[in-house]
């Protein structure tokens, strides 16, 4: 993981937003925002991309810190943040107030606006409306989208009109009643469909690309015969960058994961300790102490 994937220009230093979530000692000290060519660079450098979703300031602070490279405001806040079952309901007005706290919040990671289901799939017009609110209203640095060789129009029009594209191939959420499920994509036969895809959005502008569970030797193949970074998702170790859902990663969901989940905290025991113990304080009448007293 790379704390300073930059080497460009000075004019290349952030503009940082006026909310830092917790301003730290470094705060005043120049940090470069990760942009597509630093990606495109780590590649080349066989140097692995991290990317991990936010949803609100905290975390999109916290994560920062700790160098991930893409910060992912998915449209997964449907059913990690609003409670729905899936990612289809969230809309666009949904989204956009979370992604600005993430952009507000953070000063080195990339952050990626993702186009709800609905908002992008009708016209090239209609996405390229939608993905300029994320940039403008929301301050995202780029947008993802679902989709391979038949989103190439609507990667071409975002691109042409000034906005970085992160396609996403694979088992695609919003497409999960199409697809039959959470199933992998891309086994057999269907390789070769999911090479074409990939290839199809290179060639469209994209400049990186999530595969969401596709067997481990497909997304290698594909991501040594692509260009742009490829992102994996229950994809394997041969990818170019990982991404996960942080909810899952660290432990604040919990329940029946999906396989390619590592869990790296246990973030539900620790809110889950800290809830029972303050509940027993102020029920015993020890909080507020004096300490805690005007
Ligand atoms: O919305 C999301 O969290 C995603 C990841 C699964 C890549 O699209």
């Amino acid at each position: 993981m790379s704390q300073n994937p930059a080497s460009g220009t000075p004019e290349e230093t952030a503009p940082y937003g006026s909310g830092s979530a917790t301003p730290s000692p470094e705060a005043s000290s120049p940090v470069r925002r990760v942009r597509t060519h630093h990606l495109r660079e780590m590649k080349e450098r066989g140097e692995k991309i991290t990317m991990l979703t936010a949803y609100d300031m905290y975390t999109a602070a916290t994560f920062d810190e700790a160098g991930i490279d893409l910060l992912l405001v998915g449209d997964s806040a449907s059913n990690n943040v609003l409670g729905n079952e899936t990612s289809l309901p969230i809309t666009v007005d949904e989204l956009l107030p979370l992604t600005r706290a993430v952009s507000r919040s953070t000063r080195r990671a990339m952050v990626v606006g993702d186009l709800p289901f609905g908002s992008y799939q009708a016209s090239p017009e209609q996405g390229y409306c939608t993905a300029v609110r994320f940039m403008k209203e929301a301050g995202a640095h780029c947008v993802k989208l679902e989709g391979g060789a038949e989103m190439a129009p609507v990667i071409e029009k975002l691109v042409a009109g000034g906005i970085p594209v992160i396609a996403h191939i694979g088992f695609t959420p919003q497409s999960e009643h199409v697809l039959g499920g959470y199933r992998v994509q891309g086994r057999g036969d269907a390789a070769d469909r999911m090479r074409t895809d990939a290839k199809a959005v290179e060639a469209a502008g994209a400049f990186a690309v999530v595969m969401e569970m596709v067997p481990g030797d497909v997304a290698g193949e594909i991501s040594r015969e692509l260009v742009i970074p490829t992102i994996g998702i229950g994809a394997g170790n041969q990818c170019d960058g990982q991404v996960l859902v942080w909810q899952d990663a660290f432990g604040l969901r919990t329940g029946k994961m999906a396989r390619f989940v590592k869990q790296y905290a246990d973030v539900h025991q620790v809110l889950l300790d800290g809830a029972r113990a303050y509940a027993d304080d102020v029920k015993a009448g020890t909080f507020p102490g004096p300490d805690h007293t005007f």
